[in-house]
Formats: C-alpha cells, sequence, structure tokens
C-alpha cells in the first residue's frame, strides 16, 4: 500500500485558495494586497468572473468511478501535469523573489509559466529555472521595440509568446486604488514605512533579501540597458503607443516562429480573426475583470467561443478560478486549459514558492475529486453534459444574429 502523507498535518498547508487570500491580507501591506485585488470601476466583470462559476453545478454518479484519474494534458505542444498554465501578472512588491518563485513552484508542479512584460524579474532569471516559459507582450512602443523584446524572449529560451490586447486603461475603482509610488527612494520609504511597519513578516521578507521593491521592468528595454523604465514610465510608453489593427497583430504574430497565444477574447468574431491571424491559441478572458468593465464573466463567453473556433485553435480559460473543480467546469465548456492569476498571487504572498506549489496542490487535489464524482478516468473525458449550466447562463458575443438568422431561413 502506498503511504498517504496528508497536507492536513502542515501547519502551513492552506487548504483553499481563499485561505490563502486571507493569509495574503495579514502579511501584505494593505496598498499592495489592493494591486492585486485590482478590478475596475462599479467591480461588475470582477465579481461576475468568480461568482459565475457558483451557477454552475455538476451531475455527480456513485458507482463505476475511476481508481485512478489523469489530469495530464498538452497546451501549445508543450506537457503539462495538469491544464493549468500560470498567468502573466507583475508582481512588483508581493515577494522579494517574485516571479522567480512563481516560476520554481510552477516547474516543480509541471505547469507553464506567463511571464509578464511588466514583471520585477528579468525573463533570463525565470528561463533558467522553468524550460516552459511564455513571455507576454503587449502592444508598447515603436515596431522595431516590439521586435527587440521578441528577441529577447528567444534568446532567453522562451518557448512561447502571449499577447494581452484586451487592456482599455480604466481609471478608477469605487472602492478605491492604492497609491503606488512612481519609484521607490527615500522620500517612497519613509511615506510608506508605516504601512511596511504594519506587516513586518512582509518587511522580513525583503531585509532578509537585501532588496526593496524597486517597481521596475527589466524586461521592457533590451538586457543591460542603461536604465530600465519604472511601472509608470512604461504604462505611460503603452498608453501612447496607437492601438494596434487586425494587420499589424497578424504583423507581430509573423515575428515569432513558435506558439503564440492572443489573451483577451470576448467575441467569437475576434477569436476567428484570431484564427485567421495564425495564433496557436486564445485566451477566452476579460483581464480578470480589471477592464472595461461590464464585460461578461470569461467563462460565460467561453461556450460559444469553444464551439465556433474550438477545432481550428486551442481555447484557453482565465478569470475567476479559485479551485479544482472551476478547472474542471471550464475544460468540461471547451477550455483546453485555464490560466490562473489572483489565486497564485495569494500563494506567493503568503508562502513564496512553497505558498504558490500549495495554490496548485489544492488546484489538483480538486480537480482529481471532481473527476472522482463526476465518474471520469481522465480530464479528457470531460464535456458539456458534465456540468449542469442553468437557462441564460452563457453569452453569445460577436455574432451577427440577422446572419445567423438568415442561415438558418436559407435551404
Ligand atoms: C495584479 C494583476 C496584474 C496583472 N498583470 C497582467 C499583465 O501584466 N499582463 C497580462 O496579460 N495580464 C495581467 N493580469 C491579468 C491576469 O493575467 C489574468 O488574466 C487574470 O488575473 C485572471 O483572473 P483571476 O485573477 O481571477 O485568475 C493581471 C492581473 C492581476 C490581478
Amino acid at each position: 500500500m502506498k503511504r498517504i502523507r496528508s497536507p492536513w498535518a502542515r501547519p502551513e498547508w492552506m487548504e483553499t485558495v481563499a485561505e490563502a487570500q486571507r493569509r495574503a491580507k495579514k502579511r501584505l501591506p494593505p496598498s499592495v494586497y489592493s494591486a492585486l485585488i485590482a478590478g475596475s470601476e462599479r467591480g461588475t466583470s470582477y465579481d461576475d468572473n468568480q461568482s459565475a462559476f457558483g451557477e454552475l453545478g455538476f451531475a455527480p454518479r456513485v458507482a463505476d468511478h475511476a481508481a485512478t484519474r489523469d489530469l495530464a494534458t498538452t497546451v501549445l505542444g508543450q506537457q503539462l501535469s495538469m491544464p493549468v498554465i500560470i498567468s502573466p501578472t507583475g508582481v512588483q512588491a508581493v515577494h522579494p523573489d517574485g516571479e522567480v518563485a512563481v516560476a520554481r513552484a510552477a516547474a516543480a508542479r509541471g505547469v507553464p509559466m506567463g511571464l509578464s512584460s511588466f514583471a520585477s524579474k528579468p525573463i533570463e532569471d525565470v528561463t533558467a529555472v522553468h524550460g516552459q516559459t511564455l513571455f507576454q507582450v503587449y502592444w508598447l512602443g515603436s515596431r522595431a521595440d516590439m521586435v527587440a523584446r521578441l528577441d529577447r524572449a528567444r534568446a532567453a529560451g522562451a518557448v512561447g509568446v502571449i499577447l494581452t490586447l484586451d487592456w482599455s486603461f480604466s481609471y478608477g475603482r469605487d472602492w478605491g486604488s492604492p497609491a503606488i509610488p512612481e519609484r521607490m527612494n527615500l522620500a517612497a520609504m519613509v511615506k510608506f514605512a508605516p504601512e511596511g511597519l504594519r506587516r513586518p513578516a512582509w518587511l522580513l521578507d525583503f531585509a532578509r533579501s537585501g532588496r526593496i521593491p524597486d517597481l521596475t521592468t527589466p524586461n521592457i528595454v533590451p538586457p543591460g540597458a542603461p536604465q530600465t523604465p519604472t511601472f509608470f514610465g512604461a504604462y505611460g510608453m503603452w498608453q501612447q503607443t496607437p492601438p494596434p489593427t487586425w494587420e499589424d497583430i497578424a504583423w507581430l504574430r509573423r515575428q515569432w516562429d513558435g506558439p503564440f497565444v492572443l489573451k483577451g477574447i470576448s467575441r467569437v468574431d475576434d477569436a476567428q480573426r484570431a484564427v485567421d491571424a495564425g495564433f496557436s491559441a486564445i485566451s477566452v478572458s476579460n483581464h480578470g475583470g480589471n477592464n472595461l468593465d461590464g464585460t461578461p464573466a470569461a467563462i460565460r463567453m467561453l461556450p460559444a467561443i469553444a464551439e465556433a473556433v474550438g477545432d481550428e485553435i486551442e481555447v484557453l480559460l482565465d478569470g475567476g478560478i479559485r479551485r479544482g473543480s472551476d478547472v474542471v467546469k471550464a475544460v468540461a465548456l471547451g477550455a483546453r486549459a485555464v490560466m490562473i492569476g489572483r489565486a497564485y498571487l495569494w500563494g506567493l504572498a503568503a508562502g513564496g514558492q512553497a505558498g504558490v506549489e500549495n495554490v496548485l496542490d489544492v488546484l489538483r487535489m480538486g480537480m482529481d475529486s471532481t473527476l472522482l464524482g463526476l465518474g471520469k478516468a481522465s480530464v479528457h473525458d470531460l464535456s458539456p453534459a458534465d456540468v449542469v449550466v442553468p437557462d441564460g447562463f452563457t453569452r453569445t458575443l460577436g455574432v451577427d444574429p440577422a446572419r445567423t438568422l438568415t442561415a438558418v431561413a436559407m435551404p
């Protein structure tokens, strides 16, 4: 008999993502915690991303269960131990090891790492610890700047690229935005000292590492550039870059000879254009509710998009994943895999690399338990019939109803 070691025996074990979030809240200075909550305007999309998963149900079986369940899959030609990918986020000030800690955890648990353009660690440090790194870019700067960023990612060993296109530079949140300093100089440290002193464990992590949260974006410029832009400096450059056309997007896709994901798709017509532009995958996403508030939950938009393009392109989903059963719901409704954001950020804040591993283990155990209850031996056996979808749950955006009606009326 295999000896089973219970994670519950470990005092630091976090049994849910909700517990990781509670610990993150206790450990992080309030402005850093609030920056991770993010959201925009009224918070409708942020709330809907999570609550929509609660509207979906399951129809469990009591016998003929599979004794072991296979969670492994492939995405973008990469082997994954389960259908989960780390979604890119800039994790300035969350933990001194930042994205390197996340990448180590992702490598240990067999899932790819999405590294943000706004990450706090150089891509070379991340690819050094994880061979499955996807570099995320925005339409930011000149074409030459964008090509230089891709060249750097290629030289560093990134296995794919994610282009995020749904950012709308929204300006406020009804619950207030955190004050984030332009750069961490003496004046900023004095201003933020009271917050830091209220969170000694967080402060001690940085003190031990001998670093301060420097709020810079090392991957925006070529390696060794004399100056690394600050987060707000890079954000300003991005705001001033004229938004891309579909021709621009197709051009950028051609600059990378390998897997390329378009992240931020809400509409069926945009998904079809991503196929036409030659992308390998799309992520159905509203950027975790941080953008155009009122965009429906990603999981509501998934079924129509998966049905329209799922045979032509790999369809991913991100937004609102907090438990293994959420991953199962998304896969059953047509996602090849999901990307997670805040779930791992809470783990990172609560416990560094071990905290991220804990969150990934929580998702894995939840997926396994859900498959057991459903009587499925593999994630590849899931289908929409495994999920109870209430009437009116889904949202089909970007399909011209007149054209659909005409098509139906034609003999
Ligand atoms: C604090 C924070 C920073 C983010 N930064 C980026 C980013 O730099 N690039 C990007 O493509 N998405 C970014 N995202 C969006 C995530 O990649 C992902 O789409 C979102 O977090 C998914 O929703 P979830 O947090 O509910 O899992 C960010 C999200 C958060 C919460």
